[in-house]
């Protein structure tokens, strides 16, 4: 599965609580406080710093720096758990990523399948079959993306409707022995694979993406970092932010923003206490999926409905990520994708890797694959 997830960095969750103008001219004399020390609270501090504001707290309910850009280092590298691939220049992330001098490569999203070398255990498939399969289903996406173009407020129809009724009529188009239904079947998943690792969704994922998502560039494609990865880019942002300003292990349970002053709770094992320093403005960065389970016990007053309206109806995905390791290479070096077909009766594969369709030679070891 390829895993270049689409705005892993969710601005969105930039949320700005009791929150004015705080502009180069105001007063530097106020406290801040910053929840989350992911990429959008390392940012916030560093830009914060930059305007002159130093009395800054940086709550992060872990005990590293971060967020969902994690990666533990590995062989020659570091295997990134969240984040991996850059989507397009126009972004903070490649600028960063540029200047650091982390940028080795880019991958077409199409390469995905025009250079995917097929396994379909011991029956083998037909390239006949594969090929039919690839100009049915390559240029979805961009029908797709008219589609949405030209169906603006109706575009909450989710891809995999779209996809599941077009895959039906591509099935019915002629009769099909029942191996070849089992390899398009196969085929489909490894498709879907496809859709799941670029948008963490498909079931779930809205026509509404096609049209909103512009990374800025010609065609889909991604910008390959090397072993360092997205590590670099945390690295960066954490170096504009000193130690002294991160209380880490410090999990963040209630704002009282209603007085002068802004309270924060902590949560102490199963105690709440407060944490002796008050805030002029609080910063909170926590992701999406911390504010879909909290907002609404966290905020005092509430947030307004509008915003709590919108925390419950985006929506994000999940991926597991699987790296293998071989003693040697045994896939072609000039293959960029591994599609594993389960097809029934052809492979006796663990269960677990009915999940996996595909994998990926890393960019920085040539003995290592992932999903
Ligand atoms: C900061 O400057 C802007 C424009 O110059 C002005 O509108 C605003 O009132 C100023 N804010 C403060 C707090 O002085
Ligand atoms: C900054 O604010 C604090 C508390 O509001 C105050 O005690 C202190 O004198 C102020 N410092 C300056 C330089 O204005
Ligand atoms: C899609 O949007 C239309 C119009 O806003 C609404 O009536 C319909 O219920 C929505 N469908 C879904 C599946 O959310
Ligand atoms: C929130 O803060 C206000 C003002 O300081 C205070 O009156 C109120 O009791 C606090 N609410 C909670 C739930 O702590
Ligand atoms: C939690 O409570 C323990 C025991 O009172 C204390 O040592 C510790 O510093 C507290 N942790 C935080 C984050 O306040
Ligand atoms: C990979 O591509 C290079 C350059 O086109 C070629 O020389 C080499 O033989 C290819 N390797 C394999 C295993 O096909």
């Amino acid at each position: 599965m390829i895993t270049r997830i689409r705005s892993l960095i969710v601005l969105l969750s930039f949320l700005f609580v009791n929150m004015p103008e705080i502009s180069a001219n105001s007063s530097k004399n106020v406290s801040i406080a910053v929840i989350g020390a992911g990429f959008a609270g390392l940012a916030a501090v560093g830009h914060l710093r930059e305007l002159g504001f130093e009395d800054i707290t940086v709550f992060e309910g872990s005990n590293r720096f971060g967020g969902r850009v994690y990666s533990i280092p590995y062989g020659k590298g570091r295997i990134q758990m969240g984040a991996q691939w850059v989507n397009g220049k126009n972004n903070a992330i490649y600028k960063i990523a540029e200047k650091m001098g982390l940028v080795v490569g880019e991958l077409a999203d199409d390469d995905v399948f025009e250079s995917a070398n097929i396994f379909a255990g011991k029956c083998g498939i037909s390239e006949t079959l594969v090929n039919e399969f690839y100009d049915f289903a390559i240029p979805l996406e961009e029908k797709y993306t008219s589609f949405a173009d030209a169906s603006k407020g109706s575009y909450n129809i989710s891809i995999a409707d779209l996809y599941e009724d077009d895959f039906q009529a591509f099935l019915n188009k002629k009769w099909r022995s029942r191996k070849e239904l089992g390899h398009l079947d196969a085929l489909s998943r490894f498709y879907k694979g496809y859709f799941e690792g670029e948008w963490g969704a498909f079931k779930d994922l809205a026509l509404a993406n096609f049209d909103q998502w512009d990374d800025d560039e010609n065609e889909l494609k991604a910008y390959v970092l090397d072993s360092t990865g997205y590590w670099g880019v945390a690295k960066y942002l954490k170096q504009r932010v000193p130690d002294e300003m991160i209380e880490y292990n410090h999990v963040v349970r209630k704002i009282n923003y209603s007085g002068e002053k802004t309270t924060i709770m902590i949560e102490n094992g199963s105690n709440l206490k407060f944490y002796p320093k008050k805030f002029d403005y609080v910063i909170v960065t926590t992701s999406l999926g911390h504010l879909k389970k909290h907002a609404r016990s966290m905020f005092k007053p509430q947030l307004p409905k509008k915003k709590l309206e919108a925390i419950d109806r985006l929506g994000f995905g999940n991926l597991l990520k699987v790296d293998l390791v071989y003693d040697e290479p045994w896939w072609n070096e000039n293959s960029s994708t591994l599609a594993t077909l389960r097809v029934k009766g052809c492979s006796e594969s663990h269960p677990l890797m009915s999940h996996f369709h595909s994998f990926d030679a890393l960019e920085w070891a040539d003995n290592q694959i992932e999903s």
